[in-house]
């Protein structure tokens, strides 16, 4: 690399020193001032690697291509050390000259050696990217990224047997910015295959939350079974914003966006066929008003708004964020009633992110909701379950969902780097009537996920000691595992159930019979000190009337979730061991308590 000072005389009469850094080929860099650099490209190759360090300030990276701006990108190019690197794709721009305009922070640094920083040094020219995995805590079972940041599920649908799955994405640092619209792939729900970005930043902003239906009759006139994804365009305001695709791998943005320009902060589209009205249904996120704006449409691209729902409702200290709604069976009748899922952030039950709902009736204008005001449910009673929405085209009937598995409070800085977040595991929703009369959501881990069970180990009928009872958990793999456990309180106040490393480190889960709750501590988990927030006991009603428990759990490197047997309750937390868990020990409080079963499969994968 030549790396050519061109003195820019600076008002002040200040000039830099002459200095060369290390020569690397097909870069030629040239430092304008204090904050301002050009790197011009000289040799073709597919990507640039840009050299990230996470506590630098972002520098604005305009990319041009035969001086034409075709990507500007927010990045934290490296100040003082290399943490990772992210890949520039240019490959797109062969046969072109390209050049990144790069606009560091005016007191980025106090010298106004902008050259002596480590990202010069190191910014290089390849051929490819090596995206094997380098993290611990990357799970196994559970969607990630290969590399960068991930939050939101978006757009979900499924089409020919493949399940599609977006999500907010930035390609250029493992730190939330520079939203795109990631894509993955599976089957099964399991299996998952990252594709290309399917939705990029253009003119009207970067790509936030939103939604994607298959249109089956054309109503858009994008052709018959035409995947209509509908996205916030995050610009000087947010506006939404529509493009189409037939294969779900490459999307046409619509030339007569936005489609809809609402005066108030408003975002995260979603949108479903609704039968009984033969519309189109959207409802639209009027974040900082805490409420829902219900939309109608004949052709997916000209709403009329209906009503809105929320103020007053439910948990309201935080933005509403990416709602959905949807008709679900109320199990074990012949009755269907409607729920809006709004995500709150902050405001959740244990701070920060959740997912709160409400049922009602809704009859393609406006919802109702069944309870008052002051009620707040929650899809799930841990601190890692956010944005969670549903696929739309699901096969029968199902009504699958999935969630971001993090939380804003500390999701930026979670110990990993190569990658920053998963998804949960898929969850089939249906509401069940509980002991108070009341509806609430049942949320069950998609049958899909028993497919991953290895050769269980059984364990039968036994009394719980006064000691307690141990079992060993598997060690393939980091430990991942699933955990049956059918157990009754009988006379105890409490069963606690704990996961242990033999470095002390520990997950207690507590069941008390006298509130009716299952809670779970993570304050000695592991890592739990890079946020203070972090550190939790989560607490979710369980709906019993009997004394018997079932649990499901699935613990994947850095995660636990918990499942109710009958889905009266779902609990999804982080944990940071820095060896897995290898024990699960029960122990009973003031009484008699037994397991009726405890089975735990290793899973394959
Ligand atoms: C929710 C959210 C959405 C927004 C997206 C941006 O986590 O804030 O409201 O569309 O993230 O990444």
């Amino acid at each position: 690399m030549n790396i050519n000072k061109t003195i820019c005389a600076a008002a002040l009469g200040l000039l830099l020193s002459s200095t060369t850094a290390t020569a690397k080929d097909g870069l030629d860099i040239t430092f304008l001032g204090t904050n301002n650099c050009m790197v011009k490209v000289t040799e073709h190759k597919n990507i640039i690697l840009l050299p990230i360090e996470e506590a630098a300030p972002e520098a604005v990276v305009n990319v041009l291509a035969n001086g034409n701006i075709k990507q500007r990108l927010h990045v934290k190019l490296a100040v003082s050390r290399i943490d990772y690197y992210v890949p520039l794709d240019i490959a797109q721009y062969e046969g072109q000259k390209v050049l990144l305009d790069i606009q560091t922070e005016s007191n980025r640094s106090l010298s106004r050696d902008i050259q002596d920083e480590a990202c010069w040094e190191s910014m290089k020219l390849s051929d490819s990217f090596d995206t094997t995995n380098r993290e611990h805590f990357r799970p196994l079972f559970h969607h990630t990224p290969l590399y960068g940041w991930m939050n939101d599920p978006n757009g979900m649908f499924w089409k020919n047997g493949i399940w599609h799955l977006y999500y907010q994405y930035n390609p250029y640092g493992s730190m939330w910015q520079n939203m795109h619209w990631g894509h993955s792939t599976s089957r099964d729900l399991i299996h998952w295959e990252q594709q290309p970005v399917a939705i990029s930043p253009n003119g009207l902003g970067t790509v936030f939350s939103g939604s994607a239906v298959v249109d089956h009759a054309n109503t858009a006139g994008f052709g018959k079974d035409a995947i209509i994804a509908l996205y916030t365009s995050a610009g000087a305001s947010q506006t939404q914003s529509l493009a189409s695709s037939h294969d779900g791998q490459t999307f046409d943005i619509y030339g007569g966006n936005p489609i809809i320009a609402y005066h108030r902060e408003s975002r995260d589209p979603n949108m479903f066929w609704n039968e009984k009205t033969r519309k189109w249904n959207l409802l639209l996120a009027s974040a900082l008003d805490h409420e829902m704006l219900i939309f109608s449409s004949d052709d997916l691209k000209s709403w009329t708004l209906e009503s809105s729902f929320g103020r007053g409702y439910g948990a309201q200290d935080g933005v509403w964020e990416c709602p959905d709604l949807m008709q679900l069976p109320v199990r074990g009748t012949k009755k269907k009633k409607w729920v809006l899922i709004c995500n709150i952030n902050p405001g959740g039950p244990f701070g920060g992110s959740a997912t709160q709902y409400f049922v009602g009736d809704f009859d393609g204008k406006t919802f109702v909701c069944d309870t008052g005001k002051d009620v707040s449910k929650w899809m799930d009673y841990g601190k890692d379950h956010y944005a969670a929405v549903s696929w739309s085209n699901a096969p029968e009937n199902r009504h699958t969902v999935i969630a971001w598995m993090s939380n804003w409070q500390y999701a930026n800085e979670v110990p990993t780097k190569q990658f920053r977040s998963a998804n949960t595991l898929p969850r089939e929703l249906e509401l069940f009537t509980a002991p108070d009369g009341e509806l609430y959501l049942s949320v069950k881990p998609s049958p899909e996920t028993e497919l991953m069970r290895g050769e269980a180990e059984i364990h039968t009928t036994t009394a719980i000691k006064p000691e307690g009872i141990s079992y060993s958990l598997p060690e393939a793999n980091g430990g991942i595992c699933e955990i049956v456990l059918d157990m009754n309180l009988r006379k105890a106040n409490t069963i606690d159930i704990t996961l242990s490393n033999d470095k002390g480190e520990k997950v207690v889960m507590t069941y008390d019979r006298k509130s009716d709750t299952f809670a779970m501590n993570r304050n000695q988990s592991g890592i739990t000190d890079f946020n203070n927030a972090f550190r939790a006991v989560t607490v979710a009603p369980t709906h019993h009337k009997t004394t018997r428990r079932t649990l499901r759990l699935f613990i994947d490197r850095c995660s636990i979730e918990a499942f109710d047997g009958e889905g009266h309750f779902a609990m999804t937390n982080l944990v940071f061991p820095t060896s897995p868990y290898n024990k699960i020990s029960i122990t009973a409080e003031s009484g008699n308590a037994k397991i009726n079963s405890a089975v735990i499969y290793p899973i394959h994968i």
